[in-house]
């Protein structure tokens, strides 16, 4: 693990009875930077993802956090990993039957166990940050997609994670608030300095977060580099996967 790694995957693998998804893959997260990692629908982002998470257990290979490495760790020991981790989930994923502020802050309570007027307070401060301030008292069946997007935002960074692990942040939303929503996962990246991991299959949101870019294909990260760098591929599959669709 270089100094300034993060988060390193080492020859993980993965399969799911005979759908083979991870196939010794290898990947170094520096430490501060956000990296995109993209790839086609079902090439197994969101299962990597869920292994750092260590909600899903690969088959082999190595998960290293913070020089710790966690596919060993029990439940207790993974606590402290997973406190150190915000995660804004593929679909947002929020608590239907919570208030927007109960979701926020969800985990203070649950896992922190924060006193209530603390919670209030950090839950009005992300609320704002993520330009919704007031909306407390909101049920998540009455906002739109981009504002469930930025309430699982807020709910990820609740608790000042020093990682955020963002699973397709700007699908289904149109292109006014993908931007909003690109604009504050580089808010983030910059006011709270955190390493973050965004997968995403939207070409121009990948392209506005990255510091560098990494292509998943066959289980595999073939290309990673700057997006000028990955721009200049070689490879027919990055090629054909920055192009876009036709
Ligand atoms: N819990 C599970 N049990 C069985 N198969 C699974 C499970 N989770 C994921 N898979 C399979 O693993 C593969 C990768 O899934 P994953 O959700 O990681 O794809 P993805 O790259 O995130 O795709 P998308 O871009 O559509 O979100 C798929 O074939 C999926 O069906
Ligand atoms: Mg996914």
């Amino acid at each position: 693990m270089a100094e300034h790694d993060k988060i390193l995957l080492r020859e993980v693998y993965k399969e799911f009875g005979s759908t083979k998804v991870l196939q010794g893959l290898n990947l170094a997260i520096r430490a501060g930077e956000t990296l995109v990692v993209m790839g086609r629908s079902g090439c197994g982002k969101s299962v990597m993802l869920k292994i750092l998470l260590g909600l899903i257990l690969p088959d082999s290979g190595e998960i290293v956090i913070d020089d710790q490495e966690i596919t060993q760790l029990s439940e207790k020991d993974l606590v402290p990993i997973r406190q150190k981790i915000g995660m804004l989930f593929q679909g947002s994923a929020l608590f239907d039957s919570l208030t927007v502020g109960e979701n926020v802050g969800y985990a203070l309570k649950e896992h922190f166990k924060m006193p209530t007027e603390e919670i209030q307070q950090v839950v009005k401060k992300n609320l704002s940050f993520v330009d919704l301030a007031g909306a407390e008292d909101l049920m998540p069946a009455a906002l739109s997609g981009g504002m469930k997007k930025r309430v699982a935002l807020a709910r990820a960074m609740a608790y000042q994670p020093e990682i955020l692990l963002y699973d397709e942040p700007t699908t289904g939303l149109d292109p006014i608030t993908a931007t909003t929503i690109n604009a504050l996962i580089r808010k983030t990246q910059q006011e709270l300095g955190v390493t973050s991991i965004v997968v995403t299959h939207e070409l121009d949101s990948g392209f506005s977060v990255a510091d560098r870019i990494a292509v998943i294909n066959d289980g595999v990260i073939i290309e990673i580099g700057s997006l000028h760098e990955v721009q200049k591929s070689k490879n027919n599959f990055v090629k054909l996967f920055l192009a876009g669709p036709k």
